[in-house]
């Protein structure tokens, strides 16, 4: 998608109006400013997602160069099919102002599945910036959730979550945790295997097991459980075994020197054990602390806790009859983050 200036041809009538003789059919370029109500919400297609990319290429390329960032997102959209929309508010001349992607997606709610849209990549060119353009893009991709009969939508927020408040959106627990190897419990741990494709379902149990414990949490499609280990680079997910059972699962990985905890399920499996599996998984990798996103039930004594400063996740019910928990009752799980 070319960005293009508005252009008129002035007529002779115009000609005249302004009092001079200028020849009629003369180009002239209009530099209308390109203002929220000029705008119309769309779902790109591939033009207008490569032209989405070049704009967000210098804000999100996380130390990629343009091609493969570009190749990512396609993969993206490619791999979500119709459970993502990559949206834009566009001028009558087909310029792309702002953009967003949006998730088909649901909370699950003390049980309940509650139909969520999830909204990501919220941007807007450069030079179009404090115009509304941005408030504008929000209140039309939820107006457009409305429609399409979600009954609320959800975000992770990078910025002042007050953006989002003035929404509507209420922000819920972003807290994190970290501590020394050494000071997570030693024993008794588990034994861990690879986990297989063929394992996923399982791992799909033993995660909504877990996670039914919360009253508030992302449901996970087995098309969100696979875009979502691909899109954060999870590593592989490894089967925790107590002598010949297998009672649920971990996945970790290195960030430097920090083994990242992304998430665990093992219903009924006592916690302790679990952090010294991860203990000894530490000590395998050579990292000298662990840490991850603090699920608020699972707090202990030896975990450093701050709060983070992006990845907030925020929610908000769109039909009346649709209450969200309160935010200290939710929890949102690093692989969920979009
Ligand atoms: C954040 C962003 C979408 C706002 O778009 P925008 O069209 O400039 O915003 P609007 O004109 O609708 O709103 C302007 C208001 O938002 C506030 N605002 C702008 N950027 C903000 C930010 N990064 N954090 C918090 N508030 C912000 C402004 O201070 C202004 O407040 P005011 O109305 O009290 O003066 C835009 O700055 C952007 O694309 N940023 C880069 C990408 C990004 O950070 N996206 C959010 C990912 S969660």
């Amino acid at each position: 998608m070319r960005q293009r200036s508005p252009s008129v041809r002035l007529g002779a009538r115009h000609s005249r109006a302004v009092g001079r003789s200028a020849p009629t059919g003369i180009l002239v370029r209009m530099h209308r400013p390109i203002t929220p109500d000029a705008l119309r919400l769309t779902v790109l297609d591939e033009s207008g997602v490569l032209e989405a990319c070049r704009q967000t290429y210098r804000f999100w390329h996380q130390g990629r160069a343009e091609e493969p960032y570009v190749q990512r997102v396609l993969s993206a959209v490619e791999r979500m099919g119709s459970e993502m929309r990559y949206m834009g508010l566009v001028s009558e001349d087909g310029a792309l102002a702002a953009s967003a992607r949006a998730l088909d997606g649901g909370i699950e709610c003390n049980g309940v599945r509650i139909r969520s849209m999830g909204i990501a990549a919220v941007y807007v060119r450069d030079d179009l910036r404090g115009r509304g353009i941005g408030a504008a893009l929000i209140e039309r991709l939820l107006a457009d959730a409305r429609a399409r009969g979600y009954q609320s939508a959800f975000l992770f927020s990078d910025i002042a979550p007050a953006y989002y408040a003035r929404h509507g959106f209420r922000e819920y627990p972003a807290l994190d945790w970290s501590a020394p190897v050494g000071s997570l419990p030693a024993s008794p741990g588990l034994a861990i295997r690879r986990a297989r494709p063929s394992d996923r379902e399982r791992l799909r149990d033993w995660h909504r097991a877990a996670a039914l414990v919360q009253p508030m949490g992302v449901t996970r499609t087995p098309v969100w459980w696979d875009f979502f280990r691909w899109w954060r680079g999870a590593p592989d997910d490894y089967i925790l075994c107590d002598g010949s059972r297998e009672v649920g699962y971990v996945n970790v990985g290195m960030d430097q020197t920090c083994l990242r905890v992304h998430e665990w399920a093992a219903p009924g499996v006592e916690p302790s054990r679990i952090w010294a599996t991860i203990r000894a998984r530490a000590a395998d990798l050579r990292a000298d602390r662990v840490g991850g996103w603090l699920r608020p039930d699972r707090r202990t004594g030896f975990m450093n806790v701050e709060a983070r400063s992006g990845a907030i996740p925020m929610a908000v019910s769109l039909q009346p009859d649709i209450a969200l928990p309160e935010p200290s009752e939710a929890f949102f799980d690093e692989l969920d983050h979009f």
